[in-house]
């Protein structure tokens, strides 16, 4: 597999580095952008139509300014038409090939492979990278196109499908892959006649892309389900939409919360996605409610171990199980991390180790957590968007500094992050690595 390559340096194209001052317990309230993992798709289906499309609260992260990058390099265009508001325009292609160097910055580049092949027959990508956690292989994807009527082969390094016309079909998916459903869905919706895909990931996700291309006239059912049909068209047009709120962003902020015993206001979250977040808080004591405008998470009491099992939605997420770690090394006894989704998602337990964390891995897919321990403040690294959080958060609980390097991954999927951690209480430095 191509591993992530992606940006190492901040805006000043030197590498970067938080510096964090722990004990600070946060307060206040905090905005939670548009979601990451949505946002990415919905910008990749809006390929499937020579119409512009506006998409709103979409994050400003990296991964966005990546894929922006393999849609110019297409031959397409997207811009800022406003603060978190974007309009792609794709009335022709020119690229049917983006380079390797772009594509494997994030795993969501490969889904301009549904978009190109259902409106233009053809498309070629490299393996995708992003986080390293696992082997991440796309047959999933693969399979779906092929299944399509897609004729699908290798050139290089690069994966190719090609075909007159997708025709639909019914399809099972060996895994409820997330980015393999996107992919298929969006090839789906422009094929002759019906699509059914069954063993569909389920995320709020895959919903909120199903969502979007109904709006852009596409006739899908059941995004956001196991089985989803699709009725091919002959075309989409353009739209506007709004992008979900990050449950993954605001997820981080209420651990946060727990962490620091503080008292937070999540604005903009969306309960109705966080089941297993909220359930789990609550479980290990982290006060938690919904408000009208999002969530309220307070962390008013001892922290209690917990036992939790990361899993595809409604499961517990796995982007969230680095996080819970951390939260859970403030609680006390034994807590149990199962990772059922990626094989190799552990990596930050020996980041969190250095903090002076009591947490083991057995097998790379339990971690075992005793706690409360003090952790102390010491330099670590980002190891991926998730792990990264999980460090943060943990030298939020610990005394002194600690020095968070390599966060060009938390550029990647967290929007201002420092930032608002710093509103709230935080007290955070950003500086450029100089040895
Ligand atoms: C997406 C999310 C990521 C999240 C992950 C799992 C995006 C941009 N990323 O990644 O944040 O952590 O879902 O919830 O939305 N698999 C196969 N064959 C395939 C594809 C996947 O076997 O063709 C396996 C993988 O090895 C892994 C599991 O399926 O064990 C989950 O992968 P998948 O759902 O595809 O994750 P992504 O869509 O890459």
């Amino acid at each position: 597999m191509l591993e992530d390559t992606g940006q190492r340096t901040g805006v000043a194209g030197l590498p970067e580095r938080i510096r964090v001052e722990g004990g600070h317990r946060l307060k206040g309230t905090v905005l939670v952008g548009g979601a990451k993992n949505a946002a990415l798709p919905c910008v990749a289906a809006a390929l499937l139509s020579p119409e512009p499309v506006t998409l709103h609260n979409v994050p400003e992260i990296a991964d966005i300014e990546t894929m922006f990058a393999v849609l110019e390099f297409l031959g397409a265009s997207a811009e800022r038409v406003a603060a978190n508001s974007i309009t792609v325009k794709a009335p022709e292609i020119t690229g049917f090939s983006p380079p390797t160097d772009l594509v494997v910055k994030n795993r969501a580049n490969f889904l301009i492979m549904g978009a190109l092949l259902g409106r233009f027959g053809k498309a070629a990508c490299s393996p995708p990278g992003g986080d390293v956690i696992g082997q991440r292989p796309v047959d999933v994807h693969l399979a779906g196109f092929s299944a399509l009527g897609a004729t699908i082969g290798r050139e290089g390094e690069k994966f190719t499908a090609q075909t007159d016309r997708l025709t639909g079909t019914r399809i099972f998916l060996d895994y409820p892959s997330w980015l393999g459903t996107e992919n298929l869905m969006m090839a789906a919706c422009l094929a002759r006649g019906h699509t059914t895909l069954v063993n569909a990931a389920c995320e709020p996700e895959v919903e909120c892309l199903g969502n979007l291309l109904n709006a852009m006239g596409a006739r899908v059912r059941g995004a956001g389900q196991p089985v989803i049909e699709i009725d091919g068209v002959e075309e989409l047009h353009g739209t506007e939409f709004t992008v979900i709120p990050d449950r993954f962003e605001a997820g981080t902020f209420a651990i946060a919360a727990g962490l620091t015993g503080g008292d937070v206001l999540i604005q903009g979250a969306a309960p109705r996605h966080m089941d297993a977040v909220i359930a789990k808080l609550r479980e290990i004591g982290v006060l938690v409610e919904e408000t009208e405008s999002g969530l309220h998470a307070r962390g008013e009491q001892d922290l209690s171990a917990a036992s939790l099992q990361a899993f595809p939605y409604p499961g517990m997420p796995t982007d969230m199980q680095p996080p819970f770690a951390a939260l859970l090394t403030q609680a006390s006894g034994v807590s149990y991390i199962h990772e059922r989704v990626f094989e190799n998602r552990m990596l930050y337990v020996a980041e969190l180790r250095k903090l002076g964390a009591e947490i083991i891995t057995t097998g790379g897919t339990t971690a075992i957590v005793t706690g409360a321990t003090q952790l102390v403040g010491t330099q670590v690294r980002a190891l991926d968007i998730r792990a990264g959080a999980a460090v943060v958060l943990a030298a939020l609980a610990a005394t002194g500094y600690t020095e968070v390097r390599d966060i060009y991954h938390l550029d990647r999927g967290y929007e201002r992050f420092e930032e608002k951690l710093t509103s709230l209480g935080a007290v955070i430095e950003r500086e450029i690595v100089v040895s």
